[in-house]
């Protein structure tokens, strides 16, 4: 029986992966290709360019999501949808979010390589700023798609060069060659998303695919620390409100709050910042960056909830407020698509475990719409959110493989 996975091809794969690295390419290997740069807006172009070519039609919609759709026979049928991100860290790598779009960009390739029509349409999907480094919230793209915040309650964003996420997504939606415009939002019949590890198991363990069960809670937050600027020299300590002192007591405090014995809690301070930033001047203001993950909700929950009064309880003299940047639920993954990717890996005599995902994803949006799910291939050592991150061809290829299937089986049921 012909499979929509023989038509998959590893060095066609492989090859879009290198030229989309280039774009945003740092000197270590890695890359920094941050959501709505002009490095973003020229991998999406390659993208819709390739697509064009295979007569593909590229849609594009109000948050900048970039869909490309191969047709099924029967009219109006709820899409197939499968996508990740290209936007990346500052340090990041070549695989993050890009293997789940290349990989769903093959599929379509591959079932027109292979004459293989389908009842539904299958899209592939570029998510807008998945990882919500430049603006907040990350997974800005697949919110505003599930309806969960329209685009105009997200436009007034402001990334760290004082650039209006608004305008950045009108500029993205504007030079994007060959796009439609259509309305964010459509019926699925399922998603997959396919994705690397982002950690170490599958490498460990000696096995190609993860079937993901499902993705923790995370959620970001913004603290702000406000005291009063002054002269290091001549202010003495006892009349100081001194952002920096306050600030560290409140991480120190939040530190305290996610002390966990069984290390679970993923707790990360990403950024800190002090205003004016001279060795000389009292900082009268101090921002940084709070990033938590716990994947049972009542834990989740509990801490994020615990979050704000930890932050006046040790702010001292000084002022504080909190920004929730997301807050992401624990999502779980219906058994029935796990349990169908871990079928189309053993059908592919590929080695397959079922597993959870620490690293947070668009399906997580998705996933109340319709049947979702994801798969995993190994990258090395599990490093990611590093310009280290590495994944090998033929993982990249198997992982395709298992998602050609996936989606075929969708996309005819
Ligand atoms: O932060 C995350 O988990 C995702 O990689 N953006
Ligand atoms: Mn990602
Ligand atoms: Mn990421």
């Amino acid at each position: 029986m012909t499979r929509v996975s023989d038509f998959v091809d590893e060095k066609r794969l492989w090859d879009r992966h290198m030229a989309i690295a280039e774009h945003g390419k740092t000197g270590n290997g890695g890359v920094n290709r941050q959501a709505l740069t002009d490095h973003d807006r020229a991998a999406r172009a390659q993208l819709a360019g390739w697509a064009h070519a295979r007569g593909f039609e590229v849609l594009i919609d109000e948050a900048a999501n970039m869909h490309i759709r191969r047709e099924g026979w029967e009219q109006g049928a709820p899409v197939v949808l499968s996508g990740s991100h290209l936007d990346t860290q500052p340090t990041g790598g070549n695989f993050d979010g890009v293997f789940g779009v290349l990989a769903a960009f093959e599929v379509l390739e591959a079932l027109e390589d292979g004459g293989i029509r389908t009842r539904r349409p299958v899209e592939a999907v570029v998510w807008t700023n998945e990882e919500g480094v430049r603006f907040a919230p990350g997974c800005t793209g697949s919110m505003v798609f599930a309806g969960v915040a329209p685009v105009g309650d997200l436009a007034d964003a402001r990334a760290p060069d004082g650039a209006r996420l608004g305008d950045e997504l009108e500029k993205t939606i504007a030079t994007t060659p060959h796009a439609k415009r259509r309305k964010a939002g459509l019926p699925l019949a399922g998603y997959v998303e396919a994705h690397i590890e982002q950690g170490p198991r599958l490498e460990a363990e000696g096995l190609t695919i993860g079937a993901v069960t499902g993705i923790q809670g995370g959620a970001s937050y913004e603290i702000t620390v406000t005291g009063e600027e002054g002269h290091a020299g001549t202010v003495p300590l006892s009349l100081r409100r001194d952002a920096m002192r306050s600030a560290m007591a409140i991480v120190q405090g939040l530190y305290g709050l996610m002390a966990d014995p069984d290390d679970i809690v993923k707790f990360t301070i990403g950024r800190f910042q002090a205003h004016p930033g001279s060795p000389n001047t009292i900082p009268g203001k101090v921002v940084f960056t709070l990033d938590f993950r716990h994947p049972d909700a009542a834990v989740f929950n509990a801490r994020a909830d615990a979050i704000e009064a930890v932050c006046r309880e040790q702010a001292g003299p000084c002022g504080v407020s909190v920004f929730t940047r997301h807050r992401n639920q624990p999502s779980v993954f219906p058994g029935e698509v796990v349990a169908m990717i871990e079928q189309a890996a053993r059908d592919l005599d590929l080695p397959v475990m079922a597993m959870p995902s620490g690293a947070a994803h668009d399906a997580q949006l998705i996933a109340p719409l319709c049947p979702s799910g994801m798969l995993f291939v190994p990258c090395l050592k599990g490093i990611s959110h590093s310009e280290s991150e590495r994944a090998q061809p033929a993982d990249l290829a198997a992982g395709a493989r298992v998602l050609a299937d996936t989606l075929a089986a969708m996309a005819n049921a």
